[in-house]
């Protein structure tokens, strides 16, 4: 947001609650849409993506213990790059800007005005306007008088582990076993992430090592010989699967923007995509209002917005509902997702439908 809003020559102060060292070690998924590449270029910002980003032009689903992959380029013309959201983050950082990290108190004032104001532990800012980008815990959100919040909570989470070891196969692996869901995915030639469904109670002192790769080798296993490399565990963390949309995504001067405003379930990678969409759109608007003193594409903002987000969500929670077994499943519910699935998988026109979601609808 900082860095669309200095291309406009218009000046912003970023507060971060947390240290700069926490937000550059926080995984995050790692899949980058091709809007997403296509931007952070245009802006400059791309030059360490261009060289680790590790692109892609398909992905496989998993299932029936056999590979059915989805031709992204073929499909779209387009690929996605696997480069790690928390990589981004740090080019970003490095670029420069007024960052404040470790800022605690924050509070925002006055947003039904034009001087919208911002109060934090040791300091005050007197603003134009106020862009809520602060996650889906921030205050931001609880700020805004009148937002009606639609919300899922899917019943079951993701073990995501991050392995010291090569990995097993060239491509993003999306496994649907009956065991669960798992996820195949890397972060550069010598490391491997990894996902499974776990119950959404689950507890990570119950998943040992052992455990893991017992389950990742069960619901990756095929008749083709696939081998799955292991190598020492350098990360694990469970994370619970929700969908969160708040309508609208402003008032009068604050804005809302990424998870401030929604959360997709992973399963697609669709969140940090989603959140440089919405700042992408709020810099337009912003230059508009402060530049030209134009007030339709704020009055638009909101609406523009939701669009794609709608869309990602219903996205990821096809994504998401395709390939996770829920606990209680019957048999009738589990052939229609094995039907889709394979539909999915040998049908051009479904395949291409999947395939221009995931590597991104142009901004
Ligand atoms: C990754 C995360 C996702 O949610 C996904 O759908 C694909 C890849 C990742 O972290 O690499």
């Amino acid at each position: 947001m900082s860095h669309l809003l200095d291309r406009a020559g218009i000046e912003s102060v970023v507060l971060e609650q947390r240290s700069r060292e926490h937000v550059e070690s926080r995984v995050r998924a790692g899949v980058c849409e091709q809007p997403t590449v296509d931007l952070l270029r245009e802006l400059g910002l791309a030059n360490r993506l261009d060289k680790e980003g590790l692109p892609h032009s398909g992905f496989s689903f998993r299932f029936d213990r056999a590979d059915h992959r989805i031709a992204l380029t073929e499909l779209t013309g387009s690929a996605i790059t696997v480069y790690g959201q928390q990589e981004i983050v740090k080019d970003l950082i490095a670029a420069g800007g007024d960052i404040r990290f470790d800022v605690s108190g924050v509070a925002v004032h006055d947003i039904e005005t034009d001087r919208p104001r911002i109060t934090f532990d040791g300091g005050e800012l007197e603003c134009d306007v106020i862009a809520g980008c602060d996650g889906f815990h921030g205050v931001a959100r609880p700020a805004m008088p009148a937002v009606r919040a639609f919300e899922h909570v899917y019943p079951y989470a993701w073990l995501g582990l991050l392995a010291s070891a090569e990995p097993s196969h060239h491509e993003l692996i999306y496994a649907s076993h009956e065991r669960g869901f798992a996820l195949h995915s890397m972060r550069s030639p010598e490391v491997t992430r990894l996902y499974l469904q776990v119950d959404a109670t689950e507890r990570i002192e119950d998943w040992s090592d052992s455990r893991i790769w017992d389950e990742l080798h069960l619901r990756l296993a095929t008749d083709d010989g696939f081998a799955l490399r292991e190598g020492p565990l350098l990360e694990k963390s469970i994370t619970p699967m929700r969908a969160f949309v708040a309508e609208p995504m402003r008032h009068g001067r604050l804005f809302l923007a990424g998870d401030a405003a929604h959360i997709v379930p992973p399963t697609g990678a669709k969140g940090m995509n989603l959140a440089i969409a919405d700042v992408l759109v709020l810099s337009k608007a912003l230059t508009a209002l402060l530049r030209e003193h134009r007030q339709d594409l704020v009055e638009s903002y909101s609406d523009t917005c939701l669009r794609r987000v709608w869309r990602a969500e219903q996205f990821s929670n096809l994504m998401t509902t395709m390939l996770h077994r829920p606990p209680g499943e019957d048999e009738f519910h589990q052939r229609l997702r094995m039907a889709q699935l394979r539909y999915t998988a040998s049908s051009t026109a479904a395949a291409t439908s999947i395939a221009e979601n995931y590597v991104g609808l142009p901004f």
